[in-house]
Order: C-alpha cells, then sequence, then structure tokens
C-alpha cells in the first residue's frame, strides 16, 4: 500500500454565497498519478487551488473541513504558508512566466527563498530544466526573455520552475491544455516521470490523457465526488451513471446530456 499524502476530510468551499465544492473526501496516494475529471464550472481548479490555500487569494472565499498533508493539516494557525506552496507546486493551464528572462523565470523560487550561492542556483535550475526536457532548448538562451519561447516551451518552462524548488506534491491544472499534440507527448512523458519523486493532482479534460497517465480517477460534478477509484476501474467499469456518461461522452464537458 502506498503512503496517503494527501487526506481531504468533509471540505466545502464557498465564493462569497455560492457553495463550489461540498463536502470532499479524498485521499491522494504518495508517487501516484490522481486525475481529477468533471464537467466545466465543476470545482476541479477550485479543489486544486485548495491544497496549496491559493484560493484564500479570492476575495470573500472561506472553507471548512480539513486537508492533511502528511500528518499536517494546511489551515492550522501557524502554518507557514509560503513553505506550504514551496512544498505543493502548481502548474496551470496557460504558461504563467514573468516578462523577464529565461533564467530569472527559472531562479525565482530559489532567490525568494534566499539562496544567494550561484552555483547552486545553476546545478538546480540545469537539473529542473533537464528533467523538464526543456534544457536543450533554452541552455543558450537564459539571458533571453522567456516569453519569446513558444507556448510548448514556455509550459515545459513553467513546470521547470516548479520542480526547482523540490516539490513533494505537484498540482496541473490542465497542463496540456493549450498544446499541440508534440508539445502534450512531452509534457505527458514528463509528468510520467514524476511520480518516482512526488505525488501528482492533475485536472484534464482530455479522457485518453486521464486514462493513460493516471493511477487514480476522481470524478466531480457540481461540486461534489461522484465517483473515485482506481483508473481502470472508473474506465472499464463505472459506477455511477453519470460518471458512465461522462467517460464515454454521452455528457459533455458542459455537463448536458448529448
Ligand atoms: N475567483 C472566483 N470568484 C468567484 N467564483 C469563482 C471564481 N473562480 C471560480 N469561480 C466559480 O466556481 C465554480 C467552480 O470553478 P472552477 O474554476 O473550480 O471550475 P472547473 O471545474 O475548474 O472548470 P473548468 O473545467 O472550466 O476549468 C464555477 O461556478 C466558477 O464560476
Ligand atoms: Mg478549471
Amino acid at each position: 500500500m502506498k503512503e496517503i499524502k494527501i487526506q481531504i476530510n468533509d471540505f466545502n468551499l464557498w465564493y462569497g454565497g455560492r457553495h463550489i465544492l461540498k463536502d470532499i473526501n479524498l485521499q491522494v496516494k504518495a508517487n501516484r498519478i490522481t486525475a481529477v475529471i468533471g464537467p466545466s464550472g465543476c470545482g476541479k481548479t477550485s479543489l486544486l487551488r485548495s491544497v496549496n490555500r491559493l484560493n484564500e487569494l479570492i476575495r470573500g472565499a472561506r472553507h471548512s473541513g480539513e486537508i492533511l498533508i502528511g500528518a499536517d493539516e494546511i489551515h492550522e494557525p501557524g502554518t507557514d504558508v509560503y513553505l506550504l506552496r514551496k512544498k505543493v507546486a502548481m502548474v496551470f493551464q496557460k504558461p504563467n512566466l514573468f516578462p523577464d528572462t529565461i533564467f530569472e523565470n527559472l531562479a525565482f523560487p530559489l532567490k525568494i527563498s534566499g539562496v544567494k550561492d550561484k552555483e547552486l542556483i545553476s546545478e538546480k535550475i540545469t537539473a529542473a530544466a533537464v528533467k523538464s526536457e526543456i534544457w536543450n532548448e533554452v541552455k543558450d538562451r537564459m539571458n533571453e526573455p522567456a516569453l519569446n519561447l513558444s507556448v510548448g516551451q514556455q509550459q515545459r518552462l513553467c513546470i521547470a520552475r516548479a520542480l526547482v524548488s523540490e516539490p513533494e506534491i505537484i498540482l496541473m491544472d490542465e497542463p496540456t491544455g493549450s498544446l499541440d499534440p508534440v508539445s502534450t507527448a512531452k509534457i505527458e512523458n514528463l509528468i510520467y516521470d514524476m511520480k518516482k519523486d512526488m505525488t501528482v493532482m492533475m485536472v484534464t479534460h482530455n479522457m485518453n490523457q486521464a486514462g493513460r497517465l493516471s493511477d487514480y480517477t476522481v470524478f466531480i460534478a457540481q461540486g461534489s465526488v461522484i465517483e473515485q477509484n482506481s483508473t481502470s476501474r472508473i474506465f472499464t467499469t463505472p459506477q455511477n451513471k453519470k460518471t458512465e456518461g461522462f467517460i464515454s461522452g454521452k455528457i459533455n464537458l458542459f455537463g448536458e446530456e448529448k
């Protein structure tokens, strides 16, 4: 049995008066890829953003319930949110690099942690860029603007930047949502390799991708977990009609029956 890395207990989230996540109970195992699927607007991004407390940046957001990472409840008073986000990195659907050089983007997580040793910075960013299969494309362009890169390269650079701080968990919100098939394949390989060192929680709209990559799948609709199980069970013998409708494409991404 793999260790449980993220344990979500009776978690609810509201944005103002709107109840977005409803009584979520979930266990995410270490060194596995957990896919989160469901119609648009069902709360997938909100769930990921809850795991590193990014939702707190949204005005009017409040929650109830618990999220444990290892033994630590992340909302406990005294939790260092900065360290939490270092431990739990996030990659977004669209690359979100700063309008600065490739080097500065990669070095940012280290610099804000107070790392000054140039050799150490160089060593860590090289390792992360190699892992993210972007090294060969950027090694001679470190001082160029990061926004000169193609979107697929930018997304791999975002992944490299997320890996620089050696997170234990990586949250990926439709990481290939805006990419062509070649870039998608590269990122899928990367995600697959990540589980050796990390726990991956990934939102995807692509059922083939969820089936190909993930070990465990969570299906959410209208803010509730409808079904969760090993990916092979969810895709071959779903227990709930809604899950079956969604994965077979009878219910579209907007939750409408075709
Ligand atoms: N900053 C915000 N303020 C208010 N409501 C929000 C905010 N962000 C999201 N919502 C609402 O919360 C609900 C869940 O949104 P969320 O982005 O989590 O859905 P999602 O499942 O990721 O959808 P998609 O597949 O389209 O990305 C939606 O009704 C959305 O309109
Ligand atoms: Mg989303």
